[in-house]
């Protein structure tokens, strides 16, 4: 497993690939991996020959308070998870191989509606950010298949959204999160946490688990249960950005007739950020 930094060291390895005839396929991350990201080279290796996993730490599209600086950086323990995991290849790029010309003047790819509201209305330019990289990163490589977590449910739809509506020749496929024991989906940022803070994290997947377990059961008084799911936050000592509850297809808000949901939140505990979603059925 080659570790490669520039562009036209990685083209020249896929083009490689490509000509013995392999599919290729591309995990985006940006490091400090867990078992999360491992699912998704796993079951990228069992969809194509040659996996690529991209590392790389995008500052398009952190906001200008947020932890960009503080992003753990772990290059040599995310290489030997990927070497054991059975990754083909690693791209590392450098800010200046990726942005060469700077980020200000940028060419932006932007994808409406979807990437509105949600992390979207907090993080504003975020999902631009991630757009953007995310389509350069699909031009570099050119993958026939590429993999994310539904852990970032947002992410997911704009990225699917993306690749539809600019006719992009690739396969996304969206994997389920991969989770500590205790419930707690696992993420980079869960390292920011202190010990205490560690005990009280699983209550959002909880709290995400009795939104769905009360709809389930027959409550359709939604305002009210998502309500008093963000008060249980508040409660627990977290701080919700936003917790609400959309058609799992499409994002839009629900109605009566809505069957395929989708519960997502946000909310601060201490100085850590944490997003979680749970996706449910009616009859
Ligand atoms: P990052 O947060 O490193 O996540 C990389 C991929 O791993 C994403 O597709 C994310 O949804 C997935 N992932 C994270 N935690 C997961 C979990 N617990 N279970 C399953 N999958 C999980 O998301 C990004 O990076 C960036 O925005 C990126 C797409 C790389 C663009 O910069």
């Amino acid at each position: 497993m080659n570790t490669l930094h520039t562009i036209a060291q990685l083209r020249a390895a896929v083009g490689r690939a490509r000509e013995e005839g392999k599919r290729i396929g591309l995990v985006p991350t940006m490091g400090n991996l867990h078992a999360g990201h491992v699912a998704l080279v796993e079951k990228a290796l069992q969809r194509t020959d040659y996996v690529v996993v991209t590392i790389f730490v995008n500052p398009l599209q952190f906001g200008p308070n947020e932890d960009l600086d503080s992003y753990p950086r772990t290059l040599s323990d995310d290489q030997a998870k990927l070497l054991e995991a059975g990754a083909h290849l690693v791209f590392a790029p450098s800010v200046n191989e990726m942005y060469p010309e700077g980020m200000q003047g940028h060419t932006i790819v932007s994808v409406p509606v979807v990437s509105e509201g949600l992390c979207g209305a907090s993080r504003p330019g975020h999902f631009n950010g991630v757009s953007t990289v995310v389509s350069k990163l699909f031009n570099i490589v050119q993958p026939d298949l590429a993999i994310f977590g539904q852990k970032d449910y947002q992410q997911l739809a704009v990225i699917r959204k993306m690749a539809l509506d600019l006719c992009l020749p690739i396969q996304i496929m969206g994997e389920p999160t991969v989770r500590a024991e205790d419930g707690l989906a696992l993420s980079s940022r869960n390292g920011y946490l202190t010990a205490a803070e560690r005990q009280v994290a699983p209550r959002l997947y909880q709290t995400l688990r009795q939104v769905a377990a009360d709809i389930q059961a027959g409550r359709r008084d939604f305002p009210e249960v998502i309500e008093q799911a963000r008060a249980t936050l508040v409660q627990v000592g977290m701080r919700p950005d936003y917790l609400d509850l959309r058609d799992a297809n499409s994002l839009q808000p629900v109605d009566q007739t809505t069957r395929h949901m989708v519960v997502l939140a946000a909310a601060f505990l201490g100085k850590t950020r944490l997003i979680d979603n749970l996706c449910f059925d009616l009859a």
